[in-house]
Protein backbone atom coordinates (compact mmCIF):
# COMPACT_ATOMS: atom_id res chain seq x y z
CA UNK A 1 0.00 0.00 0.00
CA UNK A 2 2.68 2.42 0.86
CA UNK A 3 5.01 1.85 -2.35
CA UNK A 4 1.55 2.53 -4.26
CA UNK A 5 0.46 5.79 -2.52
CA UNK A 6 3.75 7.39 -3.03
CA UNK A 7 3.97 6.05 -6.55
CA UNK A 8 0.48 7.96 -7.15
CA UNK A 9 1.37 11.07 -5.01
CA UNK A 10 4.30 12.15 -6.85
CA UNK A 11 2.00 11.60 -9.99
CA UNK A 12 -0.53 13.96 -8.39
CA UNK A 13 -1.14 17.37 -9.33
CA UNK A 14 -4.09 19.51 -8.59
CA UNK A 15 -6.19 18.53 -11.71
CA UNK A 16 -6.15 15.35 -11.09
CA UNK A 17 -6.98 15.17 -7.63
CA UNK A 18 -10.69 14.04 -7.47
CA UNK A 19 -9.10 10.93 -9.56
CA UNK A 20 -6.46 10.43 -6.98
CA UNK A 21 -8.89 10.54 -4.14
CA UNK A 22 -11.62 7.74 -5.94
CA UNK A 23 -8.31 5.19 -6.44
CA UNK A 24 -7.05 5.56 -3.07
CA UNK A 25 -10.98 5.66 -1.35
CA UNK A 26 -11.45 2.36 -3.66
CA UNK A 27 -8.07 0.49 -1.45
CA UNK A 28 -8.34 1.67 1.85
CA UNK A 29 -10.95 1.96 4.26
CA UNK A 30 -11.12 5.74 6.01
CA UNK A 31 -13.08 7.35 8.72
CA UNK A 32 -16.13 8.99 6.47
CA UNK A 33 -15.99 12.75 6.45
CA UNK A 34 -17.99 14.79 8.77
CA UNK A 35 -19.36 18.02 7.03
CA UNK A 36 -20.39 21.00 9.11
CA UNK A 37 -23.63 22.40 8.77
CA UNK A 38 -24.17 25.86 6.11
CA UNK A 39 -25.31 28.02 9.17
CA UNK A 40 -22.72 27.13 11.52
CA UNK A 41 -19.88 27.90 8.75
CA UNK A 42 -21.34 31.32 8.32
CA UNK A 43 -21.68 31.69 11.92
CA UNK A 44 -17.80 30.82 12.27
CA UNK A 45 -16.99 33.15 9.23
CA UNK A 46 -18.42 36.04 10.99
CA UNK A 47 -16.66 34.96 13.92
CA UNK A 48 -13.31 35.04 12.56
CA UNK A 49 -14.23 38.25 10.63
CA UNK A 50 -14.69 39.91 14.05
CA UNK A 51 -11.70 38.54 16.05
CA UNK A 52 -9.50 39.39 13.21
CA UNK A 53 -8.09 42.74 14.44
CA UNK A 54 -7.45 41.38 17.63
CA UNK A 55 -5.96 38.24 16.55
CA UNK A 56 -3.38 40.91 14.58
CA UNK A 57 -2.84 42.84 17.53
CA UNK A 58 -1.73 39.86 19.11
CA UNK A 59 0.62 39.03 16.26
CA UNK A 60 2.11 42.49 16.66
CA UNK A 61 3.04 42.19 20.02
CA UNK A 62 4.50 38.78 19.77
CA UNK A 63 6.39 40.57 16.64
CA UNK A 64 7.53 43.00 18.67
CA UNK A 65 8.44 41.23 21.37
CA UNK A 66 10.41 38.25 19.85
CA UNK A 67 12.30 35.66 22.36
CA UNK A 68 14.48 33.16 21.06
CA UNK A 69 14.20 29.31 21.08
CA UNK A 70 13.40 28.28 24.81
CA UNK A 71 13.70 31.76 26.25
CA UNK A 72 9.89 32.37 25.65
CA UNK A 73 8.95 33.37 29.41
CA UNK A 74 7.03 36.55 28.30
CA UNK A 75 5.29 34.97 25.03
CA UNK A 76 4.41 31.73 26.97
CA UNK A 77 2.88 33.95 29.85
CA UNK A 78 0.90 36.25 27.62
CA UNK A 79 -0.23 32.93 25.82
CA UNK A 80 -1.11 31.18 28.92
CA UNK A 81 -3.00 34.47 30.64
CA UNK A 82 -5.10 34.70 27.16
CA UNK A 83 -6.12 31.01 27.57
CA UNK A 84 -7.27 31.55 30.91
CA UNK A 85 -9.01 34.03 30.19
CA UNK A 86 -11.00 32.30 27.43
CA UNK A 87 -12.33 29.18 30.21
CA UNK A 88 -9.53 26.80 29.67
CA UNK A 89 -7.86 24.44 31.30
CA UNK A 90 -4.17 25.95 31.05
CA UNK A 91 -0.63 24.43 32.21
CA UNK A 92 2.46 26.60 31.85
CA UNK A 93 5.53 26.20 31.63
CA UNK A 94 5.54 22.63 29.68
CA UNK A 95 8.70 21.46 28.37
CA UNK A 96 10.53 24.98 29.23
CA UNK A 97 8.52 27.33 28.09
CA UNK A 98 4.86 26.01 26.76
CA UNK A 99 2.05 26.57 26.93
CA UNK A 100 -0.83 23.12 26.68
CA UNK A 101 -4.71 24.41 27.37
CA UNK A 102 -7.45 21.79 26.79
CA UNK A 103 -11.16 22.44 26.00
CA UNK A 104 -13.52 19.87 27.02
CA UNK A 105 -16.55 20.33 24.18
CA UNK A 106 -20.33 19.81 24.78
CA UNK A 107 -20.50 16.28 24.22
CA UNK A 108 -17.86 13.30 24.25
CA UNK A 109 -15.54 12.16 21.77
CA UNK A 110 -12.02 12.07 20.08
CA UNK A 111 -9.05 14.36 21.63
CA UNK A 112 -7.43 16.81 18.67
CA UNK A 113 -4.69 18.24 18.98
CA UNK A 114 -3.59 22.04 17.46
CA UNK A 115 -0.38 23.04 17.35
CA UNK A 116 1.76 26.18 16.82
CA UNK A 117 5.43 27.22 17.57
CA UNK A 118 6.69 29.70 19.15
CA UNK A 119 10.04 31.24 18.82
CA UNK A 120 11.93 34.08 17.32
CA UNK A 121 15.61 33.86 15.63
CA UNK A 122 18.80 35.54 15.81
CA UNK A 123 18.12 37.82 13.04
CA UNK A 124 18.26 41.63 12.88
CA UNK A 125 15.10 43.03 11.29
CA UNK A 126 15.32 45.65 8.59
CA UNK A 127 12.10 47.22 7.67
CA UNK A 128 10.07 49.78 9.17
CA UNK A 129 6.91 48.34 10.20
CA UNK A 130 5.88 50.33 13.46
CA UNK A 131 6.09 46.93 15.26
CA UNK A 132 9.65 46.20 13.76
CA UNK A 133 11.34 43.85 16.32
CA UNK A 134 14.31 46.48 18.94
CA UNK A 135 15.46 43.69 20.87
CA UNK A 136 18.92 42.28 20.90
CA UNK A 137 20.78 39.77 22.69
CA UNK A 138 24.18 38.08 22.56
CA UNK A 139 23.88 34.59 20.87
CA UNK A 140 27.14 32.39 20.28
CA UNK A 141 29.01 35.55 21.66
CA UNK A 142 27.74 37.74 19.36
CA UNK A 143 25.15 40.89 19.58
CA UNK A 144 22.07 40.46 17.07
CA UNK A 145 18.98 41.57 17.15
CA UNK A 146 16.17 39.26 17.44
CA UNK A 147 13.17 38.49 15.00
CA UNK A 148 10.31 36.68 14.38
CA UNK A 149 11.77 35.86 10.81
CA UNK A 150 9.76 32.91 10.02
CA UNK A 151 6.14 33.29 10.85
CA UNK A 152 6.18 31.61 14.44
CA UNK A 153 4.25 34.98 15.58
CA UNK A 154 1.22 34.41 13.08
CA UNK A 155 0.79 31.13 14.41
CA UNK A 156 0.49 31.66 17.91
CA UNK A 157 -1.82 34.28 16.77
CA UNK A 158 -3.98 32.20 14.54
CA UNK A 159 -4.19 29.11 17.47
CA UNK A 160 -5.00 31.99 19.80
CA UNK A 161 -7.83 32.57 17.69
CA UNK A 162 -9.22 29.57 17.13
CA UNK A 163 -8.92 28.85 20.42
CA UNK A 164 -11.18 31.53 21.47
CA UNK A 165 -13.74 30.95 19.43
CA UNK A 166 -13.96 27.26 20.11
CA UNK A 167 -14.06 28.10 23.34
CA UNK A 168 -17.38 29.98 22.36
CA UNK A 169 -18.89 27.37 20.09
CA UNK A 170 -17.65 24.39 22.89
CA UNK A 171 -21.30 23.24 22.29
CA UNK A 172 -20.89 22.17 18.81
CA UNK A 173 -17.63 19.72 20.42
CA UNK A 174 -18.19 16.50 20.22
CA UNK A 175 -14.63 15.66 22.36
CA UNK A 176 -11.97 17.52 23.33
CA UNK A 177 -9.60 20.41 22.11
CA UNK A 178 -5.81 20.58 23.48
CA UNK A 179 -3.64 23.67 22.26
CA UNK A 180 -0.30 23.03 21.90
CA UNK A 181 2.02 26.20 21.89
CA UNK A 182 5.20 24.66 22.18
CA UNK A 183 8.68 26.11 22.64
CA UNK A 184 12.45 25.69 20.75
CA UNK A 185 10.94 24.58 16.58
CA UNK A 186 13.97 26.06 15.74
CA UNK A 187 15.92 24.05 17.68
CA UNK A 188 17.87 25.50 21.03
CA UNK A 189 21.55 25.61 22.35
CA UNK A 190 22.99 22.16 22.88
CA UNK A 191 23.39 22.96 26.26
CA UNK A 192 19.26 23.05 26.62
CA UNK A 193 19.22 19.36 25.88
CA UNK A 194 15.82 17.80 24.36
CA UNK A 195 13.91 20.33 23.70
CA UNK A 196 10.69 21.51 21.62
CA UNK A 197 8.69 18.68 20.14
CA UNK A 198 10.53 16.25 21.34
CA UNK A 199 10.66 17.16 25.06
CA UNK A 200 6.71 17.83 24.64
CA UNK A 201 6.32 14.70 23.34
CA UNK A 202 8.59 13.21 26.26
CA UNK A 203 6.69 14.76 29.21
CA UNK A 204 3.69 13.49 27.44
CA UNK A 205 2.10 16.11 26.32
CA UNK A 206 -0.04 13.82 23.83
CA UNK A 207 -1.15 11.88 27.06
CA UNK A 208 -4.15 12.64 29.58
CA UNK A 209 -6.08 12.87 27.69
CA UNK A 210 -4.68 10.62 24.86
CA UNK A 211 -4.10 12.90 21.26
CA UNK A 212 -6.53 10.81 18.21
CA UNK A 213 -4.85 13.54 15.54
CA UNK A 214 -2.86 16.33 15.63
CA UNK A 215 -3.15 19.06 12.71
CA UNK A 216 -0.36 21.85 12.35
CA UNK A 217 0.49 25.01 10.09
CA UNK A 218 3.36 26.86 8.99
CA UNK A 219 2.74 30.10 7.08
CA UNK A 220 4.63 30.34 3.64
CA UNK A 221 6.15 33.77 2.81
CA UNK A 222 6.51 33.12 -0.84
CA UNK A 223 3.13 31.27 -1.47
CA UNK A 224 0.19 33.72 -2.23
CA UNK A 225 -1.48 35.15 0.55
CA UNK A 226 -4.57 32.46 1.89
CA UNK A 227 -3.59 29.99 -0.46
CA UNK A 228 -3.50 26.60 1.07
CA UNK A 229 -1.16 24.01 0.63
CA UNK A 230 -0.31 20.36 1.44
CA UNK A 231 0.28 17.01 0.57
CA UNK A 232 0.06 13.30 1.53
CA UNK A 233 3.28 11.49 2.67
CA UNK A 234 6.44 13.23 3.10
CA UNK A 235 5.89 17.08 3.34
CA UNK A 236 9.02 18.16 5.06
CA UNK A 237 12.75 16.55 5.15
CA UNK A 238 14.41 14.87 7.97
CA UNK A 239 17.63 17.24 9.10
CA UNK A 240 20.59 15.59 10.26
CA UNK A 241 24.19 16.96 10.99
CA UNK A 242 26.99 14.97 9.47
CA UNK A 243 30.99 16.11 11.27
CA UNK A 244 33.60 13.92 9.62
CA UNK A 245 37.27 14.61 11.21
CA UNK A 246 40.42 13.26 8.18
CA UNK A 247 43.01 12.29 10.07
CA UNK A 248 46.18 12.46 7.47
CA UNK A 249 49.63 12.82 8.05
CA UNK A 250 51.29 16.79 7.63
CA UNK A 251 54.47 17.94 5.71
CA UNK A 252 56.09 20.65 4.03
CA UNK A 253 53.93 21.59 1.04
CA UNK A 254 56.59 21.07 -1.13
CA UNK A 255 56.97 17.20 -0.67
CA UNK A 256 53.04 15.78 -0.34
CA UNK A 257 55.03 12.21 -1.08
CA UNK A 258 55.57 12.97 2.76
CA UNK A 259 52.13 13.42 3.69
CA UNK A 260 48.75 11.70 3.76
CA UNK A 261 47.15 14.87 2.67
CA UNK A 262 43.32 15.77 4.49
CA UNK A 263 42.25 18.35 1.83
CA UNK A 264 42.72 16.23 -1.17
CA UNK A 265 41.64 13.21 0.83
CA UNK A 266 38.35 15.83 1.38
CA UNK A 267 37.72 16.66 -2.11
CA UNK A 268 37.35 12.55 -2.34
CA UNK A 269 35.17 12.43 0.56
CA UNK A 270 32.65 15.68 -0.78
CA UNK A 271 32.77 14.14 -4.35
CA UNK A 272 31.73 10.44 -2.88
CA UNK A 273 28.99 11.49 -0.77
CA UNK A 274 27.74 12.93 -3.64
CA UNK A 275 27.35 9.86 -5.47
CA UNK A 276 25.04 8.49 -2.55
CA UNK A 277 22.41 10.84 -3.69
CA UNK A 278 23.13 10.31 -7.78
CA UNK A 279 24.20 6.28 -8.02
CA UNK A 280 22.57 4.84 -4.45
CA UNK A 281 19.48 6.67 -3.63
CA UNK A 282 16.33 5.53 -4.64
CA UNK A 283 15.26 8.83 -5.46
CA UNK A 284 11.61 8.14 -6.65
CA UNK A 285 10.79 7.12 -3.41
CA UNK A 286 12.14 10.30 -1.62
CA UNK A 287 14.78 13.19 -2.71
CA UNK A 288 18.07 13.03 -0.31
CA UNK A 289 20.35 15.69 0.30
CA UNK A 290 23.52 15.82 1.29
CA UNK A 291 25.37 19.29 1.87
CA UNK A 292 28.75 19.63 3.07
CA UNK A 293 28.51 23.72 4.34
CA UNK A 294 31.98 23.97 6.03
CA UNK A 295 35.81 22.90 5.23
CA UNK A 296 38.51 23.66 7.94
CA UNK A 297 41.60 22.65 7.39
CA UNK A 298 45.38 24.30 7.05
CA UNK A 299 46.41 27.27 8.26
CA UNK A 300 49.49 28.48 5.68
CA UNK A 301 49.67 27.78 1.67
CA UNK A 302 52.85 25.43 1.81
CA UNK A 303 52.15 23.34 4.57
CA UNK A 304 50.22 20.15 4.77
CA UNK A 305 47.66 20.08 7.73
CA UNK A 306 47.01 16.87 9.83
CA UNK A 307 43.67 17.31 9.90
CA UNK A 308 40.44 18.63 7.72
CA UNK A 309 36.92 18.71 9.26
CA UNK A 310 33.76 18.35 7.07
CA UNK A 311 30.73 19.71 8.50
CA UNK A 312 27.61 19.03 6.39
CA UNK A 313 23.89 18.71 6.41
CA UNK A 314 21.12 15.61 4.94
CA UNK A 315 17.73 15.48 4.62
CA UNK A 316 15.62 12.65 3.26
CA UNK A 317 11.82 12.06 3.29
CA UNK A 318 11.39 8.13 4.27
CA UNK A 319 12.96 6.83 7.49
CA UNK A 320 14.51 3.50 5.32
CA UNK A 321 16.28 6.00 3.03
CA UNK A 322 17.54 7.99 6.27
CA UNK A 323 18.95 4.90 7.75
CA UNK A 324 20.95 3.98 4.52
CA UNK A 325 22.44 7.17 3.82
CA UNK A 326 23.70 7.40 7.12
CA UNK A 327 25.49 3.91 6.47
CA UNK A 328 26.35 4.79 2.75
CA UNK A 329 27.93 8.15 4.11
CA UNK A 330 29.66 6.48 7.31
CA UNK A 331 31.32 4.12 4.63
CA UNK A 332 31.91 6.22 1.53
CA UNK A 333 34.01 8.51 3.88
CA UNK A 334 35.62 5.83 6.20
CA UNK A 335 36.45 3.38 2.72
CA UNK A 336 37.93 6.61 1.35
CA UNK A 337 39.78 7.78 3.83
CA UNK A 338 41.64 4.05 4.57
CA UNK A 339 42.21 4.01 0.11
CA UNK A 340 44.51 7.17 0.95
CA UNK A 341 46.10 5.81 4.25
CA UNK A 342 44.17 7.97 6.37
CA UNK A 343 41.39 7.56 8.96
CA UNK A 344 37.72 9.53 9.02
CA UNK A 345 36.04 9.73 11.88
CA UNK A 346 32.36 10.09 10.85
CA UNK A 347 29.83 11.50 13.91
CA UNK A 348 25.90 11.76 12.48
CA UNK A 349 24.00 13.73 14.62
CA UNK A 350 20.27 12.70 14.55
CA UNK A 351 18.25 15.69 14.64
CA UNK A 352 14.19 16.07 13.12
CA UNK A 353 12.57 13.29 11.54
CA UNK A 354 10.99 13.78 8.38
CA UNK A 355 7.31 15.17 8.78
CA UNK A 356 5.10 12.86 7.25
CA UNK A 357 1.60 13.79 6.78
CA UNK A 358 -0.66 10.51 7.67
CA UNK A 359 -2.53 8.96 4.43
CA UNK A 360 -5.70 7.90 5.50
CA UNK A 361 -5.61 11.15 8.07
CA UNK A 362 -4.89 13.55 4.79
CA UNK A 363 -7.52 11.96 3.00
CA UNK A 364 -10.40 12.17 5.51
CA UNK A 365 -9.19 15.90 6.44
CA UNK A 366 -8.45 17.97 2.64
CA UNK A 367 -12.00 18.08 1.84
CA UNK A 368 -12.34 20.36 4.96
CA UNK A 369 -9.62 22.31 4.13
CA UNK A 370 -11.29 23.21 0.69
CA UNK A 371 -14.61 23.87 2.55
CA UNK A 372 -13.00 25.99 4.99
CA UNK A 373 -10.94 28.42 1.94
CA UNK A 374 -12.62 27.22 -1.32
CA UNK A 375 -11.58 24.38 -3.57
CA UNK A 376 -9.85 27.16 -6.04
CA UNK A 377 -7.46 28.50 -2.62
CA UNK A 378 -6.37 24.73 -2.12
CA UNK A 379 -3.35 23.19 -4.26
CA UNK A 380 -0.76 20.29 -3.30
CA UNK A 381 2.84 21.45 -3.01
CA UNK A 382 6.01 19.47 -4.04
CA UNK A 383 8.07 18.08 -0.90
CA UNK A 384 10.01 21.01 1.06
CA UNK A 385 13.85 20.17 1.89
CA UNK A 386 13.19 22.35 5.20
CA UNK A 387 12.49 20.80 8.12
CA UNK A 388 9.98 20.68 11.30
CA UNK A 389 9.95 19.04 14.29
CA UNK A 390 5.95 18.63 14.25
CA UNK A 391 7.78 15.70 12.76
CA UNK A 392 7.97 14.09 16.57
CA UNK A 393 4.43 14.44 17.64
CA UNK A 394 3.38 12.32 13.79
CA UNK A 395 5.82 9.77 15.41
CA UNK A 396 3.13 9.12 17.99
CA UNK A 397 -0.34 9.84 16.41
CA UNK A 398 -1.51 10.43 12.98
CA UNK A 399 -0.88 14.20 12.10
CA UNK A 400 -1.34 16.61 9.12
CA UNK A 401 0.39 19.61 8.64
CA UNK A 402 0.10 22.08 5.71
CA UNK A 403 0.89 25.34 4.58
CA UNK A 404 0.02 28.33 4.55
CA UNK A 405 0.18 31.55 1.97
CA UNK A 406 1.22 34.74 3.28
CA UNK A 407 3.12 36.74 0.31
CA UNK A 408 2.76 39.88 0.87
CA UNK A 409 1.46 41.26 -2.23
CA UNK A 410 0.31 44.65 -1.84
CA UNK A 411 3.48 45.60 0.31
CA UNK A 412 5.71 45.58 -3.18
CA UNK A 413 8.72 44.51 -1.70
CA UNK A 414 11.56 45.51 -3.60
CA UNK A 415 13.04 41.47 -2.64
CA UNK A 416 10.88 37.99 -2.02
CA UNK A 417 10.35 37.66 1.70
CA UNK A 418 12.37 34.95 2.53
CA UNK A 419 12.15 33.09 5.60
CA UNK A 420 15.05 33.16 8.12
CA UNK A 421 15.87 36.56 6.49
CA UNK A 422 16.06 40.47 7.68
CA UNK A 423 13.45 40.99 4.88
CA UNK A 424 10.96 38.49 5.98
CA UNK A 425 7.93 39.79 6.06
CA UNK A 426 3.86 38.28 5.58
CA UNK A 427 0.51 39.21 5.17
CA UNK A 428 -1.69 39.31 8.23
CA UNK A 429 -5.12 38.91 5.85
CA UNK A 430 -3.79 35.44 5.22
CA UNK A 431 -4.43 34.82 8.58
CA UNK A 432 -8.05 34.51 9.07
CA UNK A 433 -7.96 31.64 6.21
CA UNK A 434 -5.62 29.93 8.96
CA UNK A 435 -8.26 30.01 11.53
CA UNK A 436 -10.93 29.01 9.59
CA UNK A 437 -8.45 26.10 8.37
CA UNK A 438 -8.27 24.75 11.75
CA UNK A 439 -11.76 25.58 13.11
CA UNK A 440 -12.74 23.21 9.92
CA UNK A 441 -10.31 20.46 10.58
CA UNK A 442 -11.16 20.06 13.93
CA UNK A 443 -15.24 20.26 14.02
CA UNK A 444 -15.03 18.16 11.32
CA UNK A 445 -12.75 15.78 12.80
CA UNK A 446 -14.85 15.66 16.02
CA UNK A 447 -18.20 14.88 14.50
CA UNK A 448 -17.09 12.34 12.04
CA UNK A 449 -18.84 9.19 12.74
CA UNK A 450 -17.09 7.05 13.96
CA UNK A 451 -15.99 3.75 12.02
NI1 LIG B 1 9.31 28.05 11.12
Amino acid sequence: MRTLYVYLDFELLKPMKKFYYSICLSLITITAVAQMDAKLKVKLDQQVKELEPRMIEWRRYFHEHPELSNREVETGELIANQLKAMGLEVKYPVAKTGVVAILKGGKPGPVVALRADMDALPVTERNSLPFASKERVLFNGQETGVMHACGHDGHMAILLAVAEILSKNKSELKGTVKFIFQPAEEGAPASDGTSGAELMVKEGVLENPKVDAIFGLHIQSLVPSGKIAYRSGGLMASVDGVDIKVKGLGAHGATPWDSVDPITISGQIINGLQTIVSRQSELTKGAVVITVGSMHAGIRRNIIPEEALLEGTIRAFDDDMQRKVHADIIRTATKIAESAGAKAEVDIQIMYPATVNDLKLTLQMAPSLERAVGTENVMITLPVTMAEDFSFFQKKVPGFFFFLGAYPADMQLPKPPTHHTADFMIDEKAFASGVKAFLHLTLDYLNAPKK
